[in-house]
């Protein structure tokens, strides 16, 4: 998890020392490493209580309106949730600049402690205009392929840190077991095995090998601990009831996993278990993640999680801090209950009742400084131009279009309808979706629920992908409504969910609209053979989509390079995409694992041709 290194901070002779033996080795894994717990807790021994509480409390860049309030609590961290933009506007150079106005607060207190900088750069990084968008979870996934998902981390990585901000809340290390859940797509999918193997190289992607002073990489956020993806029909934010066994048999897996590969940070989860709300389980975020399996970086609450713990805020505090809580993610200013000043006042109360222990604070804020240190930020927070520069670019457009084309399943083609010829003479494409950048990316795009449209720069549609692909002389018109598929040689049917996040997609009927399914059979009408392209986050019951479909492709919520799909939909590259969950027959049964109805694909299921 830490290099044996440090960063050097001359704080006193000892790190003049270290920073003798840094420069000396120029590698920052050569020195001991009690070398970087011997500068955490030389800092440590210098720091008020104001200023370890501060440390522990994150808040949000849109409650933050007096930049000042970053140096006056001695902020540890800020961050941008899903629609809190900057004021002057979405571009690159706009988040550069916000997150320099919060870190130069940051270093004008006593000490100097830099701000870790977080972002929901969940496939990509999402919020920023024009940066590339990756296929959502549930298409990694069903490219099986660590070592693909840990060079799209690692361009992720790249574009987040060319705005300045050092911290990504991913990978969702979720095991969906139930398609209702509106986070399904968040998930690589319902095996555990899968989970793991992925999320593991999302860490390495996100953060290289190990923390360290690497300023293109990025501290990694494993999450959501635990269960969030096992609740009750799918319900966000609800009760995952299972037996220790179970819990630790489905959900444990991925986080060993990303502990191993140097995770710096777990984000606890919103659901329950057993009816406990985790951000008060003393058991499972102590004794089992920290002490069990050996995590030594920290944990940071969800968005105002802790407040869901009970009806009184104080008491909220005193339970998820003494359960193992290192960071509480505050989205709210002074104008509302549960702000971050009234986080600091109680915690700081608690302290001087002795509800919470000075040690608990000490362990919360040493585990915070240790990645600090560890990621060198005491010593650089400049941005590289040349990170800012590179963000949108081809190379990491190219590295997006690769993972869209491997994250393809192929549910059926008969008589070989695919892969279509370059040089049919009439290709007709049908449905809105086939040329909607905002539809394919799905939520977590540019706004939280990300929305329909032209959502950001760059990018290519479906539509453009397949006009790109062929040859001149073929004639590709498109009908929205598929009320013209005259003439047609082959039809393209694009279907798909609109975009949504969270619990807005928590969903009981998964049946494909009935709009859908009317498409699909005008383009059957056509008596051409027809190609049927599903966007979604999850599996949906198909009914007589699939019949009337001469090939079906699932393509999951692919991002901004569209000409992925064409790429393999005319035979450049082939299709391997599996998929990385249970395709269930009918809306009575779809949680994995349900045995009583036989699901219409199995997990891993994907044709090839
Ligand atoms: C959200 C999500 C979490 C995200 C956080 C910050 O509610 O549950 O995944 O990282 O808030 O936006």
């Amino acid at each position: 998890m830490f290099p044996s290194g440090t960063s050097s901070r001359p704080v006193s002779r000892l790190s003049v020392c270290f920073c003798g033996i840094v420069l000396a080795s120029k590698c920052l894994l050569a020195a001991p490493a009690t070398a970087l717990d011997s500068q955490v807790d030389e800092l440590l021994a210098q720091m008020t209580l104001d200023e370890k509480i501060g440390q522990m409390t994150q808040v949000d860049s849109g409650a933050l309106t007096d930049r000042a309030d970053v140096k006056k609590y001695f902020l540890g961290s800020v961050l941008s949730g899903g629609s809190s933009d900057p004021a002057a506007g979405n571009s690159p150079q706009a988040w550069l600049n916000l997150a320099d106005e919060f870190q130069a607060q940051a270093l004008q207190t006593r000490l100097k402690i830099p701000i870790l900088y977080g972002i929901d750069a969940v496939h990509g990084h999402n919020n920023i205009d024009g940066a590339v968008i990756f296929p959502h979870h549930i298409g990694l996934g069903a490219t099986h392929d660590p070592k693909l998902v840990q060079r799209a981390e690692r361009v992720t990585a790249e574009e987040v840190a060319g705005t300045g901000i050092r911290w990504a809340f991913a990978p969702c290390l979720a095991v969906a077991q139930d398609e209702r859940w509106g986070r399904t797509y968040e998930s690589y999918g319902e095996n555990p095995a899968l989970v793991s193997k992925l999320g593991a190289a999302a860490v390495t992607g996100l953060q290289g090998k190990a923390l360290s002073p690497d300023g293109s990489s990025v501290l990694a956020c494993a999450k959501h601990f635990i269960g969030d993806g096992g609740t009750e029909n799918g319900k966000d934010q609800g009760d995952t009831v299972c037996d220790e066994a179970t819990l630790r048999k489905l959900y444990l897996p991925p986080y060993r996993a990303a502990i191993k590969a140097g995770a710096g940070s777990i984000m606890v989860s919103y659901s329950s278990w057993n009816g406990q709300k985790m951000h008060g389980n003393k058991y499972l975020l102590t004794d089992v993640l920290k002490n069990e399996l050996g995590f030594k970086g920290f944990l940071v609450s969800d968005w105002a999680a802790i407040d869901q713990i009970s009806k009184d805020y104080k008491s909220d505090v005193e339970q998820s801090v003494n359960a193992g809580l290192d960071m509480v993610m505050i989205p709210y200013g002074p104008d509302k209950k549960g702000n971050f000043v009234e986080f600091i006042d109680d915690l700081k109360a608690l302290v001087a009742e002795g509800k919470v222990s000075q040690a608990r604070i000490d362990d919360a804020v040493r585990r915070i400084l240790r990645v600090k240190f560890a990621m060198g930020i005491f010593e650089n927070t400049a941005t590289d131009p040349k990170l800012t520069e590179a963000i949108g670019s081809a190379a990491h457009r190219a590295v997006a279009r690769q993972c869209v084309s491997e994250s393809l399943v192929l549910l059926k083609n008969e008589k070989h309808a695919l892969p279509l010829a370059k040089n049919l003479k009439h290709l007709v494409v049908i449905g809105e979706a086939a040329d909607d950048l905002g539809v394919q990316c799905g939520g977590w795009t540019i706004d939280w629920q990300g929305r329909k449209g032209p959502v950001t720069s760059g990018g290519t549609t479906i539509l453009a992908g397949i006009r790109q692909a062929v040859s001149p002389e073929t004639v590709v018109s498109f009908s929205a409504d598929g009320s013209d598929v005259k003439g047609a040689d082959a039809v393209i049917v694009v279907v798909g969910e609109a975009p949504y996040a969270e619990m807005k997609g928590d969903r009981h009927d998964l049946n494909l609209p009935a709009a859908d399914l009317d498409l699909v059979a005008k383009a059957r009408a056509s008596g051409a053979p027809v190609v049927t392209i599903l966007l979604s986050g999850r599996p949906l019951i198909l009914n007589s989509a699939l019949a009337d479909s001469s090939a079906f492709v699932a393509a999951w919520l692919l991002g901004t390079e569209g000409q992925g799909v064409a790429d393999v939909l005319f035979g450049d590259h082939k299709f391997t995409g599996k998929s990385p969950r249970t395709w269930p027959a009918s809306n009575q049964h779809v949680r994995a694992g349900d045995e009583t109805e036989k699901p219409l694909f199995a997990f891993g299921y994907g044709l090839a041709y």
